[in-house]
């Protein structure tokens, strides 16, 4: 690599470039055809653009397959089963498809009912709509950095309780009831109650982030309408627009999104085509507040082991003081 003499941050190596695409988030690298055979070096300057940017775009990955899509996802740490939903392939990819009874369109971190959830989410659209069927991410360390004063004092003293047993129906009025059934029954097989902190320590940045989003059941210690009143408060700040970025998929489109400083919402308007998309898991650590306290288990006592692979959130020792 040569030394540029002049600022020139959409260049990081001879072929790979990086473009931002939102003024708080979201960047397109290019050049980079992904796979299990990269570069250290184009690893490390995808894990520095994805730490950096929170969710980096890949346009015109339509050669991998699920292998491939794992094979890629090893190469930033080790792939996690979903805790409770069952792979159908003996694959670590988890097939995300409009077929299914649970749309995700709610703002949401991916499986924050566990302790350990996953850092990273690698999103491969395999079959897109003819229109619709947008992602939404949000950042949320800009969400924290930019609260008033007191709002970052109070955040930083709060604990929150996460679960993937909620009220479906009352988020999905107009899902088929048998389908929502069957996938609260498998999706919610084992219920979580997971005490997280509302402010994380970011483990590689050192930011400071929001975590909240739909699998939030209370503020601890607040009655239901304090606490309902408060994490709306918050999460307003990491919906706002100018703080989220939005992806139209094509085929072939990977996303990758830091899920410790990020939410997102998939948006559900491409009526009753077809959209299937993989999602492959990476391994997380258990957050710490800033005062040092890390998340809890709360039940059950244990993340029980999943029919295939290793439990995301398997990993619930604490961290060392
Ligand atoms: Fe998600």
């Amino acid at each position: 690599m040569t030394t540029a003499t002049a600022p020139a941050p959409s260049v990081t190596a001879p072929t790979v470039t990086v473009r931002k695409v939102g003024g708080r988030l979201g960047a397109v690298i290019s050049g980079v055809r992904l796979g299990g055979d990269l570069a250290p070096e184009t690893v490390a300057e995808i894990r520095s653009a994805l730490l950096a940017h929170k969710v980096v775009f890949f346009r015109g990955q339509d050669h991998l397959d699920e292998e491939a899509h794992e094979a890629f996802g090893r190469l930033l740490g080790t792939p996690v089963a979903h805790p409770t939903v069952p792979s159908t392939d003996g694959r670590y990819s988890f097939p995300i498809d409009s077929d299914h009874g649970a749309r995700a369109n709610q703002w949401h971190t991916d499986v924050t009912f566990v302790p350990a959830y996953p850092a990273f989410s690698i999103l491969r659209a395999v079959v897109v709509p003819p229109y619709g069927g947008n992602t939404l991410w949000a950042n949320t360390a800009t969400a924290y950095e930019n609260l008033p004063e007191p709002l970052r004092n109070l955040a930083d003293a709060l604990r929150a309780v996460h679960s993937n047993a909620y009220d479906y129906a009352a988020l999905r009025p107009d899902a088929v009831p048998e389908r929502l059934a069957r996938f609260r029954d498998v999706f919610a097989s084992t219920k979580f109650l997971t005490e997280h902190p509302v402010v994380r320590v970011h483990p590689e940045t050192g930011e400071r982030t929001l975590l909240l989003g739909n699998f939030v059941q209370r503020i601890s210690g607040l009655t239901g309408a304090d606490s309902r009143a408060l994490v709306q408060l918050l999460q307003s700040h990491v919906e706002r627009p100018e703080n989220t970025v939005r992806w139209q998929w094509e085929a072939g489109d990977v996303a990758i999104w830091d899920n410790r400083a990020t939410q997102h919402y998939g948006v559900d308007d491409s009526d009753d085509h077809d959209r299937k998309l993989r999602r492959v898991t990476i391994d997380g650590d258990v957050p710490v507040g800033v005062d040092g306290r890390a998340s809890e288990l709360l039940e059950p006592s244990s993340v029980p082991e999943p029919s295939f692979g290793v439990a995301s959130g398997a990993s619930t020792e604490q961290p060392a003081a």
